[in-house]
């Protein structure tokens, strides 16, 4: 039984003026020890995804089941998913500025995470977010035990919240672009902490981002979003060396080949278009309109099913339709 199991995941945003349909068909598994990468252009579902299995709001679980450690999540109280948070999962956002109190010491806030989720108090507790800091190779880590977050450089501050996201040894860790506002040799060392904190703690690990090469490097299978739906899946490698849907294939081509930094003087191809709004329901394909190799009155007319491949890998897109091992189903995940 996988540690993680999404299937057919519908999630909403309501504004007061509208209802956004911000993923509407996301089905893959994840694992213990295994990292699995999240990419997809801006306003893909991305976010609202890791809310939802986090059980955070504004996002609202319509439909679909989010079956974690043996129990399905979906429908729990929000007590229960809380309680979870923090014990077998925990998510590192984006911007560490925001998810941390200007106004509590960093000792504090790591002392005051601990205690919430295990029995420790007083030096026990001290000395136990101290080893946290350690373990994210915090430089002056006593010191920082007592500065406030606007003290920290940005690779600090993240690094604070990895500490914190690994305080309850998670079994499930989320991570929603935990580098973009760095630069890159932080970037390079944070991942690589993640990643050996990860290994040492057996987690799972999802990985959410707009750097394919980072994808490439450090996740063992990718999953594409379009619009709210899962569009391709597969090993990395597969999805890398061979891309299949048109516009896993316009991602990968938007994106500099490591082994061509030559390329970077030539202006980048990119998807023509833009993403459509997500306030609508789709019938047939989303990316149809931006599409190069769509078929009028075919692909724009009904749902397309995600078709399971005999390589193993997943794509929603007709032109496999062919190569469909089995029913094609939208039930079945990675
Ligand atoms: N709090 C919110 N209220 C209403 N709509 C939202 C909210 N958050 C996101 N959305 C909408 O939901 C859709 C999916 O957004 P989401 O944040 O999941 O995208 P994303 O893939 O994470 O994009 P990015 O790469 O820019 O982070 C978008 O149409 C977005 O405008
Ligand atoms: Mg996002």
């Amino acid at each position: 039984m996988p540690l993680l199991e999404v299937q057919n995941l519908q999630v909403q945003f309501q504004t007061p003026e509208q209802t956004v349909y911000a993923v509407s068909d996301l089905s893959f598994t994840l694992d213990r020890n295994e990292t699995v990468g999240l990419v997809g252009e801006s306003g893909s579902g991305k976010s609202a995804t890791a809310l939802a299995l986090m059980g955070l709001p504004p996002a609202k679980i319509t439909g679909g089941s989010i079956r974690f450690d043996g129990e399905e999540l979906v429908g729990k109280p929000a007590e229960f998913l809380q309680k979870l948070r923090g014990q077998k999962m925990a998510m590192i956002f984006q911007d560490p500025f925001s998810s941390l109190d200007p106004t509590m010491s960093i000792g504090a806030q790591l002392i005051e995470a601990i205690r919430i989720h295990l029995p420790l108090k007083g030096k026990a507790a001290y000395a136990y977010a101290l080893e946290l800091l350690k373990n994210v190779h915090m430089p002056t880590p006593e010191q920082k035990m007592r500065q406030f977050p606007h003290e920290l450089s940005g690779g600090q501050r993240q690094r604070v919240l990895i500490a914190m996201a690994f305080a309850c040894k998670p079994l499930l860790l989320i991570a929603d672009e935990p580098t973009t506002a760095l630069d890159v040799t932080v970037q390079a060392q944070i991942l690589d902490r993640t990643a050996v904190l990860q290994r040492q703690h057996s987690s799972g690990l999802l990985l959410i981002t707009h750097d394919l090469g980072v994808v490439a490097e450090t996740c063992h299978r990718t999953l594409v979003m379009y619009a709210g739906q899962l569009m391709e899946a597969g090993t990395t490698e597969q999805i890398f060396r061979n891309p299949l849907h048109p516009y896993t294939q316009g991602l990968l081509a938007a994106t500099i080949p490591l082994e061509k930094p030559e390329a970077r003087r030539q202006p980048l191809p990119t998807i023509p278009g833009q993403p459509p709004s997500l306030t609508q329901k789709f019938t047939g394909c989303p990316f149809f309109p931006r599409c190069r190799a769509r078929i009028p009155n075919l692909c724009d007319k009904e749902k397309v099913p995600l078709y399971s491949l005999p390589s193993g890998r997943q794509v929603r897109c007709l032109l496999y339709a062919d190569q469909r091992s089995g029913t094609s189903s939208d039930v079945s995940s990675v």
